[in-house]
């Protein structure tokens, strides 16, 4: 897929950004611009992973990274499998590691996984014979996400090395935010997290951010504003006054955009909560890279997936 030889991809699972050196992150994010190409062509079928077979197993719903792993594994080749947990027999209490070693069983040669408690990726991991991608796992880690973000930041901006990036929202509950500080920062950019202190982590300084409550400080002179989702189905109690409030202080509108630098770009992962985080006009407007980040999500899974078939055993 990649054009010339890529730089080696020494792990045989992608659990997390956490533990990936800025080689590594940058040859994942080459790999990815070549296949931005090949998604782009009216050929699109590879055989990287012909005859090899992927199973997608996602414990929470997934619009995006389902499907964007999906479409990767068959543009490389792969069978694909989604395994439809509400239907499946963990709906009769079956655990995690019992479907982990039946799966494991049918011998695949790749899982991708979505669960909703942190740290369940990495449990899996350990009870199988093949590679598995950790698709989100609770409020930890969404690495294929913040892969995605930085190659759609690159493309844009030409680097990534020295920009402000500004995470906002509800921080607390979202592996997206801890996965893109670490990656952001290893690419050298400089990392902003702004929100109400509700949804701010105790400590969160200690990961080399700098720390804003009031959104319009937070946001002057960003080259990147990062809006979070407000993950009302993680809260189990009263962490804003109410959604009207939220969207006046924290929303994204363009008054508050125009304190961020005149050119920054604008992303969400979704789903969007359209009104509640962020203004309609805003996530359809010119300086937003929203869908743009979808078609990168593609690409960033095809790189990821091709890294890890030079570890499945060729015999
Ligand atoms: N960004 C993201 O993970 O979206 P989905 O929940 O739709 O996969």
């Amino acid at each position: 897929m990649t054009h010339g030889a890529p730089p080696s991809f020494p792990h045989r699972h992608l659990l997390g950004i956490e533990g990936l050196t800025r080689p590594e992150i940058e040859g994942l994010l080459d790999r990815a611009d070549a296949a931005v190409d090949i998604s782009r062509q009216i050929e699109k079928k590879r055989v990287t992973l012909r005859g090899r077979t992927q199973i997608n197993l996602f414990f929470e719903p997934s619009t995006r990274t389902q499907s964007s792993f999906e479409l990767a594994g068959k543009r490389l080749g792969a069978d694909v499998m989604n395994m439809s947990v509400a239907s499946s027999s963990v709906k009769k209490g079956e655990t995690l590691i019992d479907t982990a070693a039946t799966l494991n069983a049918m011998r695949p040669d790749i899982i991708v996984v979505r669960h909703q408690s942190a740290g369940a990726v990495h449990l899996l991991a350990r009870k199988v014979d093949c590679s598995v991608v950790n698709a989100g796992d609770g409020a930890h880690e969404h690495p294929t996400q913040a892969l995605l973000d930085a190659l759609t930041i690159r493309r844009n901006k030409g680097r990534i090395e020295g920009l402000q990036v500004a995470i906002c929202g509800d921080v607390l509950h979202s592996r997206v935010a801890r996965s893109n500080i670490i990656s952001l920062q290893a690419l050298g950019a400089r990392v902003r997290v702004i929100g109400p202190s509700t949804l701010l982590p105790a400590g969160i300084e200690r990961f080399g951010v700098e720390v804003f409550t009031n959104m319009r400080e937070g946001l002057r002179d960003c080259d990147i504003v990062m809006m979070l989702r407000l993950q009302r189905e993680r809260m189990n109690g009263s962490f804003v006054p109410s959604v009207k409030e939220y969207f006046r202080y924290y929303g994204l509108d363009g008054d508050k955009l125009a304190l961020a630098k005149p050119d920054a770009l604008v992303m969400h992962p979704g789903p969007m909560n359209r009104g509640v985080e962020i203004a309609s006009d805003i996530a359809d407007g010119a300086q937003s890279l929203i869908r743009e980040q979808v078609e990168m999500g593609v690409a960033v899974r095809m790189a990821v997936l091709e890294a890890l078939a030079s570890h499945l055993p060729n015999e």
